[in-house]
């Protein structure tokens, strides 16, 4: 069994830093986002890519890199693992010379990335000796979280916007037994109630991405996307962006594995927003350092309606520091790109998860990337989870009254 005490908690603004079991979701200190660090001298030493390759091929191959002492705590679904696509007929669609992949983390055990960040967060509910667990979130946090408790047998409360959630994700928690509570109100008013709620009663565990234990699960995409492609990397990849927990991950776990001497060098970083929830790509275009909120964000991906990101600060250092840029898409946009990953590459993924190729179609008419660039387009979560996007903007199904009709269908 192997006990593990090379890594703390470190505020990313002051470097305050803190205790790994301590509960601590903001730095005390100056009130910033917290990371978590590790010795990484001592963790060049640990990592043995020939022992990863002879692992499963999900979350946990990677262990040595992750922040749970004992292996005994994991609670796994044996998440990530998820397949790199070559979009050839998007390639060709687009008129793109170089390789166009998509990451389909819709292939998670309940659907989306999530799961990489749940299983370390769960496991470190238990490691810290919880016995509850919360977040707020748009769907896909709730899902995955309640997944997670309920295999690690943990209560499981989740906030959620009031009627503003896809269905499949709303059934996903009921589902898996978590207590579902609905405000009036979004996403911001919901997270801002659980961290409340967290600090009111520490006994309740957070897992919204605050919690720097999530973003460790997900850093883990970087790691496969760098094996899936023969141990390199791409020139760059695209990102999803919402409350900005993703795309400071994937950051991580690229930055991670230049420290370990694994790669030299970096890609670059891109992440899209909603234009009607858009504060960080409003404030990278600006060429400010801070967001402006968006007191009322509306989007039909719902996943990413989010007006007052928290960890838009590590998003935007992450853009900036690899070359990157964000970009908005339109509602519109979105649909076409949902519509052409389905249709000429048959992987159906939910609005959210499409901004990222409508952003790829985008940034490559205004020449931001170019023909021969490697790009990955990161699909977030799985189509199945909002039909009703499907049923409302999509081709109506025929409807027949007799046998006779049908037939006159194929003329
Ligand atoms: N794509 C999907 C499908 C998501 O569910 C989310 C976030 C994102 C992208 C954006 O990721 O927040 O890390 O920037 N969903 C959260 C939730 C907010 O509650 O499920 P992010």
């Amino acid at each position: 069994m192997s006990i593990k005490n090379n890594f703390w908690i470190e505020c990313i603004e002051c470097k305050t830093t803190y205790d790994p079991d301590e509960i601590v979701y903001k730095c005390r200190k100056c009130g910033d986002l917290l990371e978590i660090k590790y010795d990484y001298s001592s963790l060049r030493k640990l990592i043995d890519l020939e022992k990863w390759k002879k692992r499963q091929f999900f979350v946990w191959r990677y262990k040595e890199i992750l922040p749970i002492k004992n292996d005994s705590n994991i609670v796994s679904i044996l998440e990530g693992g998820t397949n790199l696509y070559l979009c050839k007929k998007i390639q060709k669609a687009l008129n793109f010379s170089s390789q166009i992949f998509i990451k389909n983390e819709g292939e998670n055990p309940t659907g989306s990335f999530k799961d990489r960040g749940m299983t370390v967060g769960v496991s470190k509910a238990l490691e810290l000796g919880m016995k509850a667990v919360i977040c707020a979130s748009t769907g896909n946090t709730s899902a995955s979280l309640a997944a997670y408790a309920a295999k690690a047998g943990l209560k499981c409360f989740v906030l959620i916007p009031s009627g503003k959630i896809a269905l499949g994700k709303l059934a996903q928690a009921i589902a898996y037994g978590a207590n579902v509570i609905q405000i009036k109100g979004n996403f911001d008013l919901a997270l801002k109630e659980v961290i409340k709620i967290s600090e009111l009663k520490p006994s309740v565990y957070l897992l919204n991405s605050i919690n720097p234990y999530r973003i460790e699960g997900q850093k883990t995409l970087a790691y496969e996307v760098w094996e899936q492609l023969d141990y390199t990397i791409p020139d760059c990849i695209i990102v999803p962006v919402g409350n900005a927990g993703n795309i400071s991950a994937i950051w991580k776990g690229f930055i991670e594995l230049k420290n370990l001497n694994l790669i030299n060098e970096l890609p670059r970083i891109i992440g899209i927003q909603a234009e009607g929830a858009s504060p960080i790509a409003r404030a990278f275009k600006q060429n400010k350092d801070e967001i402006v909120p968006f007191p009322n964000p509306e989007t039909l991906a719902t996943a990413i309606r989010i007006g007052n990101p928290v960890s838009w600060k590590k998003a935007l250092r992450a853009v900036k520091e690899s070359n990157g840029l964000m970009e908005t898409v339109t509602d519109q946009e979105i649909l076409e790109a949902q519509k052409l990953i389905a249709r000429l590459e048959g992987i159906f993924v939910e609005p959210a998860s499409a901004s990222s190729i409508a952003g790829l179609k985008k940034l490559f008419e205004f020449g931001e990337i170019e023909k021969n660039e490697k790009v990955i387009c990161v699909a977030t979560g799985h189509g199945l989870k909002d039909p009703d996007v499907i049923i409302k903007n999509y081709e109506k199904p025929y409807e027949v009254d007799s046998f006779k009709a049908i037939h006159e269908l194929f003329g």
